[in-house]
């Protein structure tokens, strides 16, 4: 009977030197946002990764803008609470990366939308509910992997603040850790992840990647085989991160530096069996993924994208569009009479989020645009008006027989949201429009909980969480009833900011360095 991956790794590691060894421990600066040293001697290749959840983010060496998807945010296809389609995309996505030559996808997020304002809320798949994260973690797990991809699922743990995310202890009683912030985790193990990527911040006051107790449960109460590998400069000691778990550092090693860790087994402080785990785990998720036997032949040069996956991105944000209000049925919009004209403001090219999360398009599908292919022939004019004049813009909206207004924030990697709301006079222009044609439709978008205030004043509305490239034509798909919009809201849409009640020393922590205390336990968003 053929060895078994894990046979195959140890047998592998036996024949290893120890500085063979000691190089798969650490990246190297090279094509992709994370490379590990091939050991040509025995046949293993070099582990190429990129970000990231919504996409391959072209950086310096990997070709073109626009050579690659802007997928629809993870939280967009956690709202589908469609798992046979997330696991469409998951492996459209890592077609993708396999394309440009990468093995490995930094992704998907799976962290729980704790703080309403948090930056990357729509890089998690999991919204405020853990079983939706688990439930939909398995199939993204799947789509990737089944495609000889290593996913990795981040971060792990509690890296709910943006704020001082390199210092903030998220100070987490064990209960809701089990019960809110593992589960999506555990889900992603019982899925086989090959890979977990620990966070920059503290839990109870010790560092994600030295921290015994929460590596210890990954590992020994999870049943985690991968390998844990850090964030980008997230490790911080040798011994006590080997010996807590942590088994490759990233993106260079400093810490993990063969001399570091030469230096580390000479003082006794960890032993070549710690070393030996670490290489065996790396082994193990590269030949569990196929990569050893299937070594990466893709071109990052390449351009990979095709009509087929622009097609699929735009059923995914359709098909994720949350219909909060349908008032007196307006909507599906009919095509008739076509005397008429649809009138289109506001702000229409927000699509992705920022940080290691996102991608650039190669075109945004505007929802004017996407409004008027699907009018078509159909001799309906459409007019778009950026609704800067706020009087013009109402002028023009009593004109015609309905008004679509697209309205849009966005957040990113490193910050939390200052404010809810949607900012730069947005909600002044719903209102105007609204006061101005009984028939307008609002189209939100954003990167999670976000402020109404005139929802009461429209009497239609519908949302997305930052949904790539297509949103124009997704959009036109739902406002004309191709599809039905039949996705669900991730999390609780406030009436206020903190309408949660956060205290400081809640979110986003306080002293220095911060800590953050969960004392809501498990009464999270709409608990
Ligand atoms: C970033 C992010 C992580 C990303 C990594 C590589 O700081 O926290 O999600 O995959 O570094 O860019």
């Amino acid at each position: 009977m053929a060895a078994s991956p894990l046979e195959r790794a140890a047998e592998l590691v036996k024949q290893m030197t120890l500085k063979e060894k000691l190089s798969m421990m650490s990246g190297k600066v090279d094509t992709y946002v994370g490379n590990v040293n091939a050991i040509e001697r025995l046949g293993i290749p070099p582990l190429y990764m990129q970000d990231g959840p919504q996409g391959f983010r072209v950086t310096g060496k990997t070709g073109e803008v626009g050579s690659t998807t802007a997928w629809p945010s993870e939280m967009t296809i956690g709202s589908s609470f469609d798992t046979e389609l997330a696991e469409r995309w998951a492996a459209a996505m890592a077609q993708e990366f396999k394309g440009k030559g990468a093995n490995m996808l930094l992704g998907p997020g799976i962290g729980i939308a704790r703080v309403p304002n948090a930056g990357r809320n729509f890089e998690y798949l999991s919204g405020e509910d853990p079983v939706l994260g688990s439930l939909m973690v398995r199939a993204v797990v799947k789509g990737i992997q089944d495609q000889g991809i290593i996913a990795n699922a981040k971060h792990w743990v509690n890296n709910e603040i943006e704020t001082h995310r390199m210092l903030v202890s998220a100070n987490v009683d064990l209960r809701t850790r089990r019960e809110i912030y593992y589960p999506p985790f555990q889900a992603a193990v019982d899925a086989g992840v090959l890979s977990v990527m620990c966070s920059y911040n503290r839990i109870n006051d010790v560092y994600s990647c030295q921290n015994n107790e929460t590596l210890g449960h990954l590992k020994n109460d999870m049943g985690f085989k991968g390998f844990v590998v850090s964030d980008w400069f997230a490790a911080g000691t040798t011994s006590q991160a080997l010996k807590a778990g942590l088994d490759l550092e990233m993106p260079v090693g400093l810490y993990f530096a063969e001399a570091a860790l030469e230096a580390a087994v000479a003082r006794q402080e960890i032993s070549i069996r710690d070393i030996d785990d670490a290489v065996r785990r790396i082994l193990y998720a590269m030949i569990s993924a196929g990569i050893l036997d299937n070594p990466a032949v893709g071109n990052p040069l390449a351009n990979v994208t095709s009509d087929e996956h622009n097609a699929l991105s735009r059923e995914i944000a359709a098909k994720s569009t949350v219909l909060l209000k349908n008032e007196g049925g307006i909507l599906p919009l009919e095509k008739f009479p076509s005397s008429s004209c649809i009138a289109v403001f506001g702000n229409t090219d927000v699509v992705t989020g920022g940080g290691s999360g996102n991608v650039k398009p190669a075109y945004v599908v505007s929802p004017a645009q996407g409004i008027e292919a699907a009018l078509a022939g159909s001799g309906i004019s459409v007019i778009y008006n950026p609704g800067t004049d706020l009087t013009e813009a109402a002028s023009l909206a009593a004109k015609c027989r309905t008004a679509i207004v697209a309205v849009a924030t966005t957040s990113h990697e490193g910050a939390d949201r200052e404010s809810l709301s949607l900012g730069d006079g947005q909600d002044d222009l719903v209102t105007a429009i609204a006061a101005a044609n009984k028939r307008t439709v609002v189209l939100v978008n954003a990167p999670g909980a976000v402020l109404l205030p005139w929802a009461d004043s429209v009497p239609a509305i519908l949302v997305s969480w930052l949904p790539g490239q297509e949103f124009g034509n997704a959009v036109a798909d739902v406002l004309f009833g191709a599809i039905n919009p039949s996705a669900r809201l991730p999390l609780t849409l406030p009436n206020k900011e903190n309408e949660v009640g956060f205290t400081p020393e809640m979110f986003p922590g306080v002293g220095t360095p911060h800590e953050a205390t969960y004392t809501e336990e498990l009464l999270i968003g709409y608990r």
